[in-house]
């Protein structure tokens, strides 16, 4: 057996449609997920149907922002990645940084929502936000890729 040479974790990370508009935010999105180590297991572009967007958000029926976040989500493409690295739940959404992009702007200048972000809604990106919410979403965005499968041929030092 080979030694591990670090421990990973998968995560779920999304680029929304407000920055797949641009070629340019998906082309630097794109780099950053590089030059920050992780290991990019799969990627999609997709466009969601309503009720994609609905099943996927179901957490926030209710909320004031709830139609207009499933709206604005099955309103373009997105690109969708299966990302791998140590403690690549957390690394993600520091990247990512606060949900609010005027927060993230006056907190966190340097994240990609503070960069990128245009509405709270409009936010740039998504990340699973514990180890049971990446496996759900992992498995809501790939339904074809399957964890074992994975760890059996490319990686077996995951947690
Ligand atoms: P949430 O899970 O709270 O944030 P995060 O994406 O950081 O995990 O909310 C999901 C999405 O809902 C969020 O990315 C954008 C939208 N949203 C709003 O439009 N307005 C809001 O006030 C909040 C809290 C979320
Ligand atoms: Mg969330």
């Amino acid at each position: 057996t080979r030694r591990c040479a670090r421990v990973l974790q998968l995560t779920l990370a999304v680029i929304k449609p407000d920055a797949v508009a641009h070629p340019l935010i998906l082309e630097a999105l794109h780099q950053k997920i590089l030059e920050n180590n992780f290991v990019i297991v799969r990627k999609k572009d997709l466009i969601w149907r309503r009720s994609d967007s609905e099943r996927f958000y179901a957490e926030h029926e209710g909320r004031f922002f709830y139609q207009r976040l499933v709206e604005f989500m099955a309103s373009g493409p997105m690109r969708a990645y299966v990302l791998a690295r140590e403690d690549a739940i957390t690394r993600w959404r520091e990247l990512m940084g606060p949900t609010k992009v005027y927060r993230a702007r006056y907190t966190s200048p340097s994240t990609i929502r503070a960069q990128y972000g245009l509405t709270d809604t409009r936010n740039t990106t998504h990340g699973s936000d514990s180890e049971e919410s990446a496996q759900r979403e992992i498995a809501f965005f790939f339904p074809e890729f399957s964890i074992d499968q994975w760890l059996e041929k490319e990686e077996p030092c995951l947690r």
